[in-house]
């Protein structure tokens, strides 16, 4: 085994930070890279991270340092270089319709995840009286549209590939689970949830169950 190459700041609670390491268990590249822990969440967001803004001005994790020192961010950008890193299947398909759809239903996820963190920073940071009820209503209402699509439109392509879909729409509903377990988003999506519980017991995801 040689040494680490790369440094991953990571915070084991960040669903974006999750999708990055079940890449890395699932094409075999875990000992590449160095876990620097960022104590950078929506419980601290106005604390900044000096080590973290050196290497990302954005302050926001992941970003991955290389060997020859240069930096990679936002999350989307990690998982296609990773991905390119290996010799396996990829996990983001190059090229074709596949590749949008792929990346389309991954975006979707980040989109569930971008809700969800946003949620968590109004909840845990503002006082009771000052949420935006509205506000908050609206962002679970984007959760829901994109939960209803999954359920409707994409259990055949999540169930077909573990691949950078299924890996980040699994990272999103860990995340509900852990940040917003109330939407109870099992009870209007039984094929969804049915999926779930069986990709959550991959050993990448075994292994990378967020932390608080
Ligand atoms: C969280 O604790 O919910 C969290 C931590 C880091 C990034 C995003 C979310």
């Amino acid at each position: 085994m040689s040494a680490p190459s790369m440094t991953l700041f990571h915070n084991p609670a960040s669903p974006y930070v999750r999708k990055v390491m079940v890449l890395l268990h699932e094409t075999g590249q875990l000992d590449r890279v160095t876990l620097q822990h960022s104590q950078l969440s929506p419980v601290s967001p106005v604390s900044p991270d000096a080590a973290l803004n050196q290497d990302n001005p954005l302050g926001k994790i992941p970003a991955l340092r290389l060997a020859d020192g240069n930096v990679l961010y936002d999350s989307r950008v990690i998982l296609d270089y990773l991905d390119q890193q290996h010799v396996g299947n990829p996990l983001i398909p190059r090229e074709g319709s596949a590749r949008w759809r792929r990346l389309t239903l991954a975006a979707l996820a980040d989109g569930i995840m971008d809700a969800s963190v946003t949620i968590r920073y109004e909840l845990a940071l503002r006082a009771p009286d000052k949420h935006w009820d509205q506000w908050l209503d609206a962002q679970r209402d984007k959760i829901r549209r994109a939960l209803a699509v999954l359920e409707a439109d994409a259990i055949a392509e999540l169930t077909s590939h573990f691949d950078i879909a299924a890996i980040s729409v699994a990272c999103a509903l860990g995340y509900l689970d852990l940040r917003h377990p109330d939407l109870n988003w099992r009870d209007a999506h039984p094929q969804l949830s049915a999926w779930y519980a069986h990709v959550s017991q991959r050993p990448s995801m075994l292994a990378t169950v967020p932390k608080v």
